[in-house]
Order: structure tokens, then C-alpha cells, then sequence
């Protein structure tokens, strides 16, 4: 089932409203920050479901137990307006290796091309992945971008974690991934527009974060 972090009542509200909200767009500063932010507490929503160990923790003045993650979850971030939900990640899960995707839409007439023309990342083989893409408009980038993956071996389970989701984009994801996996997003909004844009969404995210791309 898809986690939704807007269906519970919590300040990450307030982040959302900013970043949705066009007069606060103008300040790129804080859209970047709020990303950021909404990042962090995803990755701790996240981090709920992954597994732990108990250890022994000294302190100056006696000893106690801990939690501790088995293992980190890899990163991995779709460039550009992936970059500052990544650092929310990164806050988190501070000991996390990291890979990266290059991707673009291609918008011409009829049906969105995703293109792709860089990936870096460690092996994936038998770990927890984080795929980081803040719109989950179409599903269709964050399908590409896992097929990418697939010579760097097989994942042990995937999570989708989005900024802003569409049901469509969901549901595409939902019919065409064939591994464990969970999606994990800040809003569910209403559906896609002509343009392939989330609506009501926030815009483009990756010009709001860096401006708008020639
Ligand atoms: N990418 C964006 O930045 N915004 C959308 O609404 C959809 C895809």
C-alpha cells in the first residue's frame, strides 16, 4: 500500500503548502529548503520499515541498548530536481552509498519520450534501494530509470519515494515493476494535465530548484 505522509496530520504540511503555494515559489532558496526538509522526513518514514539489530551502546555513565540499521539503504537520485530531496535523504541515512541517473523528458508532440544519459551508481545486488525522483507524474522516468539499473544487479526490494504523486503514474508504476517494492510519497494529487504536469502539483520542480532550462 502507498504510504502518504499528507493523509496525517503533521508540520510537513506546512512544507508543502510552501512549496505549492507560486508567490513562495519565487524564492528558490526556500522551495530547495522545503524540498530538502520533506526529504528528511520521508527517509525517516522510510526508515520504519527497514530492518534492526540490538546493540550495546556505553556511556560515560553506564551502558544501554540500541536499534541499529542492519543496512544503510542505497540511494539512488534522478538528476536534477532529484538533487536537494536526495540531500533530505542523505540527513538521514548518513552512511548511505549513492548512485545518480541522468534523465529528461523529451516534450514533443504526442507521447513524453523519457531519455537517459548518465548513470553512476555502486552495485545494487541484493540491497534496499531508495529511488528518489520528487514527481511521480507518469512513472515512466522511474521505470526507465530502474531498467538502467539492471546490470548493476538484482535489488532486494525498491522504494519509490516521491515529492508529489499522480494516481496515474502510480498505477503505471504499480502494473510494471517486477520487484518488491513499496511507494512512499508527501502528496497524492488529483491527475496529470495535457502536458504530462501533476495537477495541481507545484510546477516544474527542477526549474523551481535551479531555473527554468532553456
Ligand atoms: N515533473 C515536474 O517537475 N512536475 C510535474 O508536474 C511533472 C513532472
Amino acid at each position: 500500500m502507498t504510504f502518504i505522509l499528507n493523509q496525517h496530520h503533521s508540520i510537513a504540511n506546512h512544507m508543502l503548502r510552501e512549496l505549492r503555494d507560486r508567490a513562495m515559489q519565487r524564492d528558490p532558496m526556500r522551495f530547495r529548503h522545503n524540498v530538502e526538509r520533506l526529504g528528511s522526513i520521508l527517509a525517516y518514514e522510510i526508515s520504519k520499515s527497514l530492518s534492526y539489530h540490538e546493540e550495546v551502546v556505553e556511556t560515560p555513565l553506564g551502558q544501554t541498548s540500541v536499534f541499529v540499521i542492519n543496512q544503510q539503504p542505497l540511494l539512488i537520485t534522478v538528476l536534477r530536481a532529484g538533487l536537494p530531496f536526495f540531500h533530505g535523504f542523505q540527513y538521514v541515512f548518513d552512511q548511505a552509498d549513492s548512485g545518480f541517473i541522468g534523465a529528461w523528458r523529451e516534450e514533443g508532440s504526442g507521447d513524453i519520450r523519457i531519455n537517459l544519459n548518465y548513470v553512476a551508481t555502486p552495485s545494487v545486488e541484493g540491497r534496499e534501494v531508495i529511488i528518489i525522483d520528487p514527481m511521480l507524474a507518469t512513472g515512466k522516468s522511474f521505470l526507465k530509470s530502474l531498467m538502467a539499473l539492471e546490470k548493476y544487479g538484482k535489488p532486494s526490494f525498491i522504494h519509490v519515494a516521491a515529492l508529489v504523486a499522480a494516481p496515474e503514474g502510480i498505477r503505471h508504476v504499480e502494473d510494471n515493476i517486477k520487484h518488491p517494492f513499496k511507494i512512499w510519497t508527501c502528496a497524492l494529487d488529483e491527475g496529470l494535465n495535457e502536458h504530462a504536469y501533476i495537477v495541481p502539483g507545484l510546477g516544474d520542480a527542477g526549474d523551481l530548484c535551479y531555473g527554468e532550462k532553456l
